[in-house]
């Protein structure tokens, strides 16, 4: 098989590249090694931030987002006996929209017309160096398959084939490990709140989100190596309540069925640079960011806007140029979310040393009452442009 630009990964980075690139007329193959139905029920974020909702409109994925997705001015800030909010659109112009990834990637499978194949195993990247890369695989019925490409895509996350292919010697790794990680549940109940609360407590973070107007998302602060099954439903709604603040100023937090219940370890990652010959990295391929600023999928957007017109340049208009700079500019996003996601996973979570706690409340403090503070939190969370 021949094509421009082979796309490892299947994923929203994936099928939103060869959306694009098909826009331009930039003929794409999509691999991926788990099945449609795998990729498209596995629960991720839910939070897009303005430029990621501008990016899909004017790529024609806009029309569910816009009828059934929700848009939020901003953020609930909280630690005991307080709870204030955060207006992005006063601060820094720009909302956010509640809108699962699981959505979104259902939109893309919908738009997607070109190749993309399913349940392929043992994908190898080949030739990185040369103009001549190519792909090579075995399909779903365990034929051999080789695919070759002018460019290749990585779109595969953290643990794909792509970031591995990139010699030791050619990328630098950067890399957090945290102390702790998140129990999330899904429940079949009405969201408690209009808007997301990001909850400091003593005995650790809690965060309520939401899906639509009957599924609420709800993350707790919990010891790495938890067990999920470890935790009743009882026992969850018990913590989120008291995290939350049950109680206090007439705010009640509505239990319901709980639908799923896992738990998310929490890492800061990022491999340089983003590009290794004729391989190009974005989304998860290239970093990883703990889920506290909502910005893993944004990012990925971000990246594969920026690649999409890198590759139509290189591939149309023989036009390097783009190409050349997509890595430097796409860390330095990857960079300001990076820390932005770092700063609000350590000012939010217990680490159980009085002093971080006493560190933490008075930056929150800050953050919620100088508009200096508000803003620069607004601007990281809403997200820059692109
Ligand atoms: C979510 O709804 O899953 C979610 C929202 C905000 C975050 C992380 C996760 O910061």
């Amino acid at each position: 098989m021949r094509t421009e630009v082979a796309i490892v990964g299947a994923g929203p980075a994936g099928l939103l590249l060869s959306h694009l690139l098909a826009r331009a007329g930039v003929e794409s193959v999509v691999v991926e090694s788990r099945s449609q139905e795998y990729v498209a029920s596995r629960i991720r974020a839910g939070i897009l931030e303005h430029s990621s909702v501008e990016l899909l409109t004017e790529a024609g994925l806009g029309d569910r987002l816009r009828a059934e997705g929700h848009e939020h001015r901003g953020v609930y800030l909280q630690w005991p006996h307080k709870r204030h909010h955060l207006d992005f659109v006063d601060l820094a112009g720009r909302s956010v929209w509640v809108y699962g990834q699981t959505e979104v990637q259902k939109d893309l499978v919908a738009a997607h017309s070109g190749p993309v194949l399913y349940e392929v195993s043992d994908t190898r990247l080949h030739d990185l160096t040369t103009d001549r890369p190519y792909v090579t695989f075995r399909d779903r019925d365990g034929a051999a398959v080789k695919l070759e490409a002018s460019v290749i895509a990585g779109c595969d996350g953290s643990f794909g084939p792509s970031r591995a292919a990139v010699p030791a010697s050619a990328r630098q790794v950067f890399e957090r490990t945290y102390p702790y990680s998140w129990l999330g549940i899904l429940a079949d109940v009405a969201p408690s709140t209009d808007e997301l609360i990001y909850a400091w407590h003593p005995d650790g973070f809690a965060l309520h989100s939401m899906r639509s107007e009957t599924v609420s998302r709800l993350y707790l602060q919990v010891p790495n190596g938890t067990d999920a099954a470890a935790w009743s439903d009882a026992q969850v709604w018990d913590e989120l309540a008291k995290r939350l603040g049950h109680g206090q100023d007439g705010w009640t937090l509505a239990p319901g069925p709980i639908t799923d219940k896992s738990v998310l370890p929490m890492r800061s990652f990022v491999q340089t640079p983003m590009r290794y010959g004729r391989l190009f990295l974005a989304g998860d391929a290239a970093h990883i960011v703990p889920p506290t600023g909502a910005k893993g999928l944004n990012l990925a957007i971000a990246d594969v806007a920026l690649l999409s017109r890198a590759l139509i340049a290189l591939v149309k208009e023989r036009d390097a140029g783009p190409a050349d700079r997509y890595s430097d500019d796409a860390l330095r996003r990857v960079w300001r979310c990076t820390h932005f996601s770092w700063w609000m996973t350590t000012m939010l979570h217990a680490s159980g040393d009085p002093f971080d706690a006493e560190l933490q409340l008075s930056q929150l403090r800050w953050v919620t009452t100088s508009i200096a503070g508000a803003t620069g939190l607004a601007e990281n969370y809403a997200g820059l442009p692109i």
